[in-house]
């Protein structure tokens, strides 16, 4: 595995993202992280705190909203020097409108989650800009938590055609529910993610799950009910029942993915079958469609068709 130096994090002022640029920070030989986000204002505010806890002066921001093709094209041309990994973190319930679809033609939630990193690697990948590593933010509702109300993502046939339905919402409808379309959005990335690593040798493609984590924003936009039972009742008992953990570990994770050669390019590795925090596991082991090279390559090709 090449070393690692330099990382881009996308959505990198809160949440994980920001937490891992934090530990990053803190490891040695790490020499820049770049802080790609959709605001100025909040990314500034992100840098300078960051500074201030670590101590160091190794952050760059990089102006980034993955729901915005032609953004992600002009902040991969700014860059002046290859980066050695990247986190694609960006993600979560997909904003106020969900379901409302992108110039592209996909949802925002799609976009957010899948979409605008396919772009961006593609654009490292042209540039030969990326030279070690990729992290993709997995989530376990990918392969299902009903513990937590999230059933398993039930593709009816894998096809080309099906993966083009969950992008572009066609699968749901205008009323899909946004944490049943999270988990087919962050299955169909983790396909890809496999694919890209067969296609793609001399790069490892790492999908990391950080876990439930409670303390992010990341269900700030769900409508009131469920913002209330996920974030608020969730967030407080959820870590007391070990069904959440803290934005610490869940950073940790991405860290391991990232530093660690044990986790090999092509794979998924989130919690054991059932539940969202405790040790990492292969998830091929879980759920065979992971690994099924056809379907990778379907859901690859459907995305090439957005892309
Ligand atoms: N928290 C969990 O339990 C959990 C579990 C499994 C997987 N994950 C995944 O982990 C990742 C991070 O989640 P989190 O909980 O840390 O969420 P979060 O606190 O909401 O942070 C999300 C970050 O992404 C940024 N972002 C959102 N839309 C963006 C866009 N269009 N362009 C650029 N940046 C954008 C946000 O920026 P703004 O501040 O500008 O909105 C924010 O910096 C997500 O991919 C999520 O799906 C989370």
């Amino acid at each position: 595995m090449k070393p690692i130096h330099s990382v881009l994090i996308t959505g990198a002022n809160a949440g994980l993202g920001r937490e891992a640029a934090r530990q990053l920070a803190q490891q040695k030989g790490i020499n820049k992280i770049y802080l790609a986000c959709r605001n100025r204002t909040k990314a500034e505010a992100a840098k300078a705190a960051l500074e201030s806890e670590t101590g160091r002066q190794i952050f760059e921001i990089v102006r980034m909203d993955v729901t915005d093709v032609a953004s992600i094209r002009a902040a991969v041309a700014e860059l002046s020097a290859p980066i050695d990994a990247v986190i694609l973190n960006a993600g979560g319930a997909g904003g106020r409108q969900p379901n409302s679809l992108t110039d592209d033609g996909v949802t925002t939630i799609f976009a957010t989650n899948v979409l605008g990193h396919v772009v961006l690697v593609d654009e490292l990948l042209n540039r030969q800009l990326v030279t070690s590593t990729i992290l993709y933010a997995g989530s376990e509702a990918a392969r299902g938590i009903p513990k937590m109300g999230m059933q398993r993502p039930d593709l009816t046939e894998g096809s080309v055609d099906e993966f083009m339905s969950i992008a572009d919402g066609s699968k749901f409808g205008a009323e899909g529910d946004p944490m049943q379309t999270y988990g087919y959005a962050k299955l169909t990335a983790t396909l890809w993610m496999g694919a890209m690593a067969r296609q793609h040798p001399h790069v490892r493609f790492v999908t990391m799950s950080p876990g439930g984590t409670a303390g992010t924003a990341g269900f700030d936009d769900l409508p009131l009910i469920k913002r209330i039972f996920f974030k608020h009742v969730g967030g407080v008992l959820m870590p007391l029942f070990g069904m959440m953990h803290s934005v610490e570990i869940g950073a940790k994770r991405y860290l391991d993915g990232l530093l660690n050669p044990e986790f090999k390019t092509g794979h998924f590795y989130a919690s054991q079958t059932g539940y969202p925090t405790g040790p990492v596991v292969d998830q091929a082991g879980i759920d065979e469609i992971l690994s099924d090279i056809t379907t990778q390559n379907n859901a690859n090709q459907a995305l090439r068709r957005f892309a």
